[in-house]
């Protein structure tokens, strides 16, 4: 049978409060989508139905607007989601040396997952820390001023924290 899903009372009384920042309830898609992601770990197939069905529009829109936008928690993703920034500033101070001894320790390139399913890798654009760069950004957490160094800590940390169960 399959699992229905619905938002906890608190989380639909703050989309219900989204409502009211917003001209138009369509206008509310991009927080009632991170209302859904903190509420269901992730934005699958399941996820956007039950949007779409909340917020009375098209399914079609509400993946368009989930697969445009790299910000969401997709379904599959994951333990870890470590997004490097691509753009300009992050680029010309080292983002691809990153992107490269990440895919070196974990062997996998962007748009992949470990077999283990701890690890996600992506590059994206300006995560808006451009005087920080180059950074990432692992789950909801800011690394700032990366070297290499900082890389494979953060790796070796990630690994440590999986064996230990936390986060
Ligand atoms: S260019 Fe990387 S955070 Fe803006």
């Amino acid at each position: 049978m399959a699992v229905t899903l619905s938002f906890s009372p608190s989380t639909m009384k703050q989309y219900e409060w989204l409502l009211t920042r917003y001209p138009t309830r369509r206008a509310a898609l991009l927080p009632t989508l991170r209302l859904a992601e903190s509420e269901f770990g992730e934005i699958g197939v399941p996820e956007m139905r039950y949007v779409a069905d909340l917020m009375e529009i098209p399914p079609a829109f509400v993946f368009g607007v989930v697969t445009f936008y790299t910000h969401y928690r997709r379904a599959g993703t994951g333990k870890y989601h470590i997004q490097v920034c691509s753009t300009l500033s992050c680029a010309l101070r080292g983002s691809e040396d990153v992107v490269t001894r990440i895919t070196e320790r974990l062997g996998i390139v962007p748009g992949e997952t470990t077999d283990c399913g701890l690890f996600s890798l992506s590059k994206v654009e300006c995560l808006g820390s451009c005087d920080t760069a180059p950074m990432l950004q692992m789950n909801d957490d800011y690394h700032e001023d990366l070297s290499i160094d900082d890389v494979d800590q953060l790796i070796e940390q990630l690994r440590e924290s999986a064996k230990g169960g936390s986060n």
